[in-house]
């Protein structure tokens, strides 16, 4: 396993709208061990495919306190979702900013598995936000896209001062 590069905002790498994954192979293990390993050495709860610039539709999530509970969606798609929460949100890519975003509080998800095979799964709490914020990273979207410009901009002037001091919230 090897740990991969996270791609930082504003990379415009972090835009590209993702590919399906057609192939279900030792390249895709491969793929999908890098990320959970780059995830955990992180510290984040979730990693898009986008975030380390593979633009497949793949994610990984371990939203466990033990951190050993990895959940792999490979081509995810929303069938539904209900309720609505908002709560701070982090990201890998974007470090040390944190944001309010609101989301769907339970949603249901088809996705497929390292195999090829189908999964149907309910999430619901930190699990569906953490769905919801890498399934939009599958479209080239950022949790900062949700604030006014003007929050944006004062995030990024914030950003650019604090690039270098360490993480202390979850960020996926
Ligand atoms: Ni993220």
């Amino acid at each position: 396993m090897s740990k991969l590069t996270i791609l930082e905002y504003p990379d415009p790498r972090l835009r590209t709208v993702a590919k399906p994954v057609t192939r279900f192979d030792a390249q895709l293990q491969t793929l999908i061990d890098d990320m959970a390993e780059t995830m955990y050495a992180a510290r984040g709860i979730g990693l898009a495919a986008t975030q380390v610039d593979q633009h497949l539709r793949l994610l990984v999530l371990d939203v466990s306190e033990s951190r050993d509970a990895l959940q792999v969606f490979i081509n995810p798609e929303l069938l539904d979702r209900s309720g609505t929460l908002q709560q701070e949100e982090g990201c890998l890519s974007v470090p040390e900013i944190y944001a309010e975003v609101k989301r769907a509080e339970t949603v249901t998800v088809r996705a497929q598995d390292a195999s090829g095979e189908h999964l149907e799964q309910q999430l619901d709490g930190l699990a569906a936000i953490c769905l919801q914020h890498e399934m939009d990273h599958l479209q080239g979207r950022l949790f900062v896209d949700y604030l006014s410009p003007i929050k944006r901009d004062m995030l990024k002037k914030k950003l650019a001062r604090q690039r270098r001091q360490p993480a202390e919230s979850v960020s996926a």
